[in-house]
C-alpha cells in the first residue's frame, strides 16, 4: 500500500520571472484553481493520505492555501455563498499535508533527500508541484498499479514526438510488455541521433527507500544541483527500476507558452463559459489572421 506523497514546490521558478519573484509558480492559478491544488487533488484520488510538501522561502502562500481561513469562511457562509463556502472549508480536509523547507534550492534530488525522516521504509510517491496531468485515471494511480506488480521504483513516462527529445530527459530500456520498459538509461535533454527512444519522463514518481542511498552518491552535477535522474540512473545499476508509459495529458506550467496553453484548454473544457470562450477564440484568431 502506498499512502504517502512527497511534491517537491521549492523551485526559484526562474523560467515564470517576473511572475515568480515573490510568489510561488505553483500557486500560479489555471483559471481559478492554484496548480498545486490539482496535483495535491490527483494524489487523494489515488488513495494517498499523507502528503509532505518541500517548501522554501517565498513559499508561504502554499501552506495557507491548504489552511483553514475563518474570516473568510464566515463571511462566504453569512453571504449565503454556500458552494463557495463548502469549496473553500475542504481545501484544509484535503489530505494530511505537512510541509518542510529546502534550505538551499540545490536540486529535485536534494528537495527529494527532506522527505526521508518522513518516508521512512516505506515506498512513496513523487508528483512535481509545477505539473499537472489530466487522465482519466490518475497518474499516480497508475503508477501505483505498476509498483503493485514490479515492487519496485517505477517512473512516468509518456511519449513525445521524436524531434522534440531534446527538450526533455529521455529514458532507454529493454520493454517487458507494451506500458512497461525495464530501465537501462536516463539523458537529460538528448539529440536526435542520441536518444535511445521517445520516452519522456513525466513529473511522476513511485519511490522505493532505496533511492536515499543513491541520493547520498550523488554528486552535485548542472548548476550545483543533485538531478534525481542521476541517482534513479545510479539505482538501475543495483536493481530494477521501471517505466510506466502513462495514458494522460502533461502540462508543465513552469514554462509561459505551456502555462498559456494550459489555461486556454482548461478554459475550454469549463462548462459556464466554454461556449463563450470558443467563440471569443474563433474571433480573436479571425482578427489575428486578417491582419496578418
Ligand atoms: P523545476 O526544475 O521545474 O523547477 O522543478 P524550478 O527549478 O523552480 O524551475 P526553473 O528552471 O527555475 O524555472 C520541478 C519541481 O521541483 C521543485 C520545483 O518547485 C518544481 O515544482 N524543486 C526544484 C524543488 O522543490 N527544489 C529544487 O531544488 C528544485
Amino acid at each position: 500500500m502506498i499512502t504517502k506523497a512527497v511534491i517537491p514546490a521549492a523551485g526559484l521558478g526562474t523560467r515564470f520571472l517576473p511572475a515568480t519573484k515573490a510568489q510561488p509558480k505553483e500557486m500560479l492559478p489555471i483559471i481559478d484553481t492554484p496548480t498545486i491544488q490539482y496535483v495535491v487533488q490527483e494524489a487523494v484520488d489515488s488513495g494517498i493520505e499523507d502528503i509532505l510538501i518541500i517548501s522554501g522561502k517565498g513559499k508561504r502562500a502554499i501552506e495557507d492555501h491548504f489552511d483553514r481561513n475563518p474570516e473568510l469562511e464566515a463571511r462566504l457562509e453569512n453571504n449565503d455563498k454556500d458552494a463557495l463556502f463548502h469549496e473553500i472549508r475542504h481545501l484544509a480536509d484535503m489530505a494530511n499535508i505537512h510541509y518542510i523547507r529546502q534550505k538551499e534550492i540545490l536540486g529535485l534530488g536534494d528537495a527529494i533527500m527532506y522527505a526521508r525522516f518522513h518516508t521512512g521504509n516505506e515506498p512513496f510517491a513523487v508528483l512535481l508541484g509545477d505539473t499537472i496531468i489530466d487522465s482519466a485515471i490518475p497518474v499516480t494511480q497508475q503508477l501505483i498499479d505498476a509498483y503493485a506488480q514490479y515492487r519496485c521504483s517505477v517512473v512516468a513516462v509518456e511519449e513525445v514526438p521524436k524531434d522534440k527529445v531534446s527538450r526533455y530527459g529521455i529514458v532507454g530500456g529493454k520493454k517487458l510488455s507494451d506500458l512497461i520498459l525495464n530501465i537501462s538509461q536516463f539523458i537529460e535533454k538528448p539529440s536526435i541521433e542520441e536518444a535511445p527512444s521517445n520516452l519522456a519522463i513525466a513529473g511522476r514518481y513511485i519511490l522505493t527507500p532505496d533511492i536515499f542511498v543513491a541520493l547520498k552518491n550523488t554528486s552535485q552535477g548542472k548548476n550545483n544541483e543533485v538531478q534525481l535522474t542521476d541517482a534513479l540512473m545510479l539505482l538501475t545499476k543495483r536493481q530494477d527500476v521501471m517505466a510506466a508509459i502513462i495514458e494522460g495529458k502533461r502540462y508543465d506550467i513552469g514554462n509561459k507558452l505551456d502555462y498559456l496553453k494550459t489555461t486556454v484548454e482548461y478554459g475550454l473544457k469549463r462548462k459556464e463559459f466554454s461556449a463563450d470562450f470558443y467563440d471569443f477564440l474563433k474571433e480573436v484568431i479571425r482578427e489575428y489572421e486578417n491582419k496578418r
